[in-house]
């Protein structure tokens, strides 16, 4: 597919690292398909990570996601959702390679900077979670 989706998550945004961050995904060849500064309340960041509903730590998750603003985004780039998923590195930022967005901003395994869509299906679900047709260009 030709399209992920982002989030830069709340401690980012409350660092400052907004531009640094979305300079990197444009600099890796992403174009900036759809773009917001908004904050999940609990209930809808619930719904987002609802896949994870089981893991040990969703609870935590859902309240961290919904703790301050978030920067949503649709990207695009030929095979975008393997790609981005390299740019950002490995979900804890221990494990993450040098030069990742995630190596550089991530503070620890949940305010890990950034979200990036596992699938091309995920990607189009996520996508119009956040944005409607008139928000795409
Ligand atoms: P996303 O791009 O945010 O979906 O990350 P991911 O695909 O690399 O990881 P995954 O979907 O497995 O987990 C979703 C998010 O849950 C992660 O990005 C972390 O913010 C958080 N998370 C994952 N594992 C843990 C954990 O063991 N503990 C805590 N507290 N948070 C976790
Ligand atoms: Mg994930």
């Amino acid at each position: 597919g030709n399209v992920t989706f982002t989030m830069i998550k709340p401690d980012a945004v409350k660092d400052n690292h907004i531009g640094g961050i979305t300079k990197m995904m444009e600099e890796a060849g992403f174009r900036v398909v759809a773009l917001k500064k908004t904050r999940l309340t609990e209930e809808r960041a619930g719904q987002f990570y609802e896949v994870h509903k089981e893991r040990p730590f969703y609870g935590d998750l859902v309240k961290y996601m919904s703790s301050g603003p978030i920067v949503a985004m649709i990207l695009e780039k030929d095979n975008a959702v393997l790609d981005f998923r390299t740019l950002i590195g490995a979900t804890n930022p221990a494990q993450a390679e040098e030069g990742t967005i995630r190596k550089i901003y991530a503070k620890s395994v949940e305010a890990n900077a950034v979200h990036g869509s596992d699938s091309d299906e995920n990607a189009q679900i996520e996508g119009d979670f956040f944005f409607g047709a008139d928000e795409r260009f």
